[in-house]
């Protein structure tokens, strides 16, 4: 397992090119599976994630052609589901990544059967999709449970429900949404989740002629059709390496500028940048970042569905207060466990109390650098922001959560002038 060593203390400056967006990459993946003819997807990020899902798609029948960079930087695949020949999702794959369960409403729709492998919990929470199976079953697909797989059935196809997700799910609304595409009749999804992916999805699947309203809100409104066609669809941007990469402007006093992103992605977050004295300004294709250099204010925040402020960016925010000049409470309200970052910060200097869903970060001037040892995602990425502006050497250790999520975290960062560095252990 590979580690990265970082000797913090540098402001970080220079451009950063944000990749395209893991978070709306794995759905649009999935969605290759509604049609017969070939969906082409530009901007797709470098990641272990994406991988994972292409590979998953291959077991089923997937012909996938990744071509090469489209210019800048990110990579056009094309996926064809003419000849998909397995409508299994196998345990040992999906337990790598819960997203594979997005590829159960495709295949239930499609093809009028699934069996995919349930999830099961990570690091960061039980992660259950009991809503997405609830959400079939209104649309009358048969759902059991056996052996650890979800067995969906739907011989007669689906048919068009108005469904209300109790809690707001992310991965719920894409399920769905991909589902009802193909069902009879209309689908009205109540309380969906408007995270920008969402919406980077229904466009996607209006491209291949869904007939989708309501994008971007919470009421999605869907005219189910016999079928659906090629497309070509430009992934936007990761809004959370964008939110990472601006904290790391921040944490070391430094001057970024992030290209080929978008404010509107993440203007919860930034806001709350500014408010704790951080220069954020828009610019022709991106986003500049700019540390004070002196030390930032404490400032209070909760994480909430889009358009709150996103729980991909909470461990990463923590690393920021834990050297801010005063106090911070960060309210976690998405996942049950994810503040497994904390220990670790705290073996840094950071003076951070956990009490249930709240951890108090009373800031230090000064953290120091330690080894530490990646937990998840977020987590990891939370302790290299930490290591950018520690004093000293930092390892952290366990990065195969990074290369989940970031692409090439190391060279986008030494290319402006951190000392930072991979090595095989
Ligand atoms: C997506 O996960 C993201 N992953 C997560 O990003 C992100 O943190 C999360 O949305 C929230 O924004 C991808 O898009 C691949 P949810 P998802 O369904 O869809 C509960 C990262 O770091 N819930 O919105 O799994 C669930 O337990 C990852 O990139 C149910 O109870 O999130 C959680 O508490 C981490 N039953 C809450 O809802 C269900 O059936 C939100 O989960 C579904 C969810």
């Amino acid at each position: 397992m590979d580690r990265i060593h970082i000797r913090g203390g540098i402001p970080l400056r220079g451009e950063i090119e944000i990749s395209g967006a893991k978070n709306a990459a794995l759905p649009l993946m999935a969605a290759s599976l509604l049609s017969d003819e070939p969906l082409i997807l530009k901007n797709l990020p470098r990641l272990a994630d994406i991988a994972s899902m292409a590979d998953l798609l291959t077991g089923l029948g997937v012909e996938i052609k990744l071509n090469g960079d489209n210019g800048n930087g990110g990579r056009t695949a094309e996926l064809s589901a003419k000849h998909v020949t397995e409508t299994t999702a196998p345990y040992d794959v999906v337990r790598k990544m819960r997203a594979s369960v997005l590829v159960l409403g495709p295949l239930l729709a499609r093809f009028g059967k699934a069996r995919v492998s349930l999830p099961g919990g990570c690091a960061i929470g039980t992660r259950p999709v009991d809503l997405h199976l609830q959400a079939f079953e209104q649309l009358g697909a048969e759902i059991e449970l056996a052996e650890g797989y979800i067995e969906a059935r739907a011989p007669g196809g689906l048919t068009g429900a108005h469904v209300i997700f109790p809690m707001v799910t992310v991965g719920g609304t894409e399920n769905l949404l991909m589902a009802a595409s193909l069902a009879k009749g209309e689908t009205v999804i109540g309380n969906a989740a408007r995270e920008p992916e969402i919406a980077d999805l229904a466009r996607c699947l209006i491209a291949m002629g869904a007939e989708i309203e309501g994008a971007g809100t919470d009421t999605l409104r869907v005219q189910g059709c016999d079928a659906l066609y090629g497309a070509q669809h430009q992934v936007l941007p990761d809004r959370i390496e964008t939110g990472s990469y601006a904290v790391a402007a921040a944490i070391t006093g430094g001057d970024i500028v992030l290209r080929n992103t978008r404010l509107d992605l993440l203007e919860t977050a930034t806001e709350t940048l500014v408010r704790a004295g951080v220069t954020v300004e828009e610019t022709s294709d991106g986003i500049r970042v700019a540390g004070t250099g002196g030390r930032l204010k404490g400032v209070d925040l909760m994480t909430e569905p889009f358009p709150g402020f996103p729980t991909d960016m909470q461990a990463q925010f923590m690393a920021l207060m834990a050297v801010a000049d005063g106090a911070s409470m960060i309210t976690e309200t998405i996942f049950e466990n994810r503040f497994m970052h904390v220990p670790e910060l705290c073996r840094m200097g950071a003076d951070i109390n956990v009490h249930g869903s709240s951890a108090i970060v009373r800031g230090v001037e000064r953290l120091s650098g330690a080894p530490v040892m990646a937990t998840d995602l977020r987590a990891s990425i939370s302790l290299i922001l930490a290591g950018l502006a520690a004093e000293g050497e930092t390892i952290v250790n366990r990065v195969y959560h990074l290369d989940r999520g970031y692409e090439r975290v190391e060279d986008k960062l030494a290319a402006c002038g951190a000392d930072i560095s991979r090595q095989a252990e």
